[in-house]
């Protein structure tokens, strides 16, 4: 077999969602959405308080590139965690090193229990999260919700790169709330951006994002649960993409009344 016949055929065409028209009006408005993030991350800096007590939560994508690049270029005391999973997309690991390079700084990543991982692949399966949703939220709940309570442990408040145009589950998100799951306040500084809006940001600051996004991967999450989507298709139809869209929340971001 030639190598050649191994590149997707995918990475060969342009994807428009990423490669907006970078028109005066569409810069405009994400130059005035940028100053409005910087105060509201600036402001909650001088509410909380500098020393770790707000951090922000980065997946890597597209949205979270753009509040790492406000929040690392305008020095602001705000910690950055990642959570690694164990089962992330090779991209999202490269995609960590040139952020640790381009930015000069060191991420802080938090792994998931490892006893906890070896008795859940032990007793279910490698890939049971396939077989229900319950078994898919059992995995997700071990490798992101214990990790992400001890990322959260101690804060303030946490920054998500939310969007409400997202997905119907996302619809009316505020720029801030109180999560009462977590116990501590959520700032989601991108939710009235729009896609272009973010592509925008990277394309003229010149960030750097996933290689995944250019082979129509608009959501990234773990490689066993993502897929590209088609054009025109839904932002997260890619994510666990054999559930029902209305519950295809991984627990994150769940809200408690
Ligand atoms: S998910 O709940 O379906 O996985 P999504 O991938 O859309 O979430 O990301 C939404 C926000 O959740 C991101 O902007 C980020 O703040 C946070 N997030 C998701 N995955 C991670 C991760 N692996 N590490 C840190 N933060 C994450
Ligand atoms: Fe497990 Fe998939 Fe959830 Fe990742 S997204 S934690 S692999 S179920």
């Amino acid at each position: 077999m030639s190598a050649v016949s191994a590149i997707p055929i995918r990475q060969a065409l342009n994807n428009p969602a990423i490669h907006p028209e970078l028109t005066p009006e569409l810069l405009a408005r994400v130059a005035a959405k940028s100053e409005a993030v910087l105060k509201q991350l600036r402001d909650a800096v001088a509410e909380f308080g500098a020393e770790g007590a707000i951090t922000f939560a980065n997946s890597l994508g597209a949205e979270d590139m753009v509040v790492t690049d406000l929040i690392l270029k305008h020095s602001l005391p705000i910690e950055i965690f990642s959570l690694d999973t164990g089962r992330l997309p090779v991209e999202t690991y490269d995609l960590m090193g040139k952020v640790e390079q381009h930015y000069d700084t060191r991420l802080k990543v938090f792994f998931p229990d490892a006893a906890a991982v070896e008795a859940y692949v032990r007793n279910e399966g490698i890939n049971a999260f396939y077989d229900s949703v319950e078994q898919r939220k059992s995995c997700c709940a071990i490798r992101k919700i214990e990790p992400l309570k001890r990322a959260l442990s101690g804060k303030k408040a946490w920054i998500t790169g939310l969007r409400a145009a997202q997905s119907p589950t996302r619809t009316g998100l505020p720029t801030r709330e109180f999560d009462a799951g977590n116990g501590l306040e959520k700032l989601n500084p991108l939710s009235d951006w729009s896609e272009a809006e973010v592509w925008a940001y990277i394309r003229s600051k010149d960030v750097p994002y996933s290689a995944l996004h250019e082979q129509f991967y608009p959501s990234i999450g773990c490689a066993p649960c993502t897929r590209a989507v088609a054009v025109g298709e839904d932002i997260r139809a890619g994510r666990w993409w054999w559930e029902d869209p209305a519950s295809k929340e991984c627990g994150l971001h769940v809200k408690k009344s």
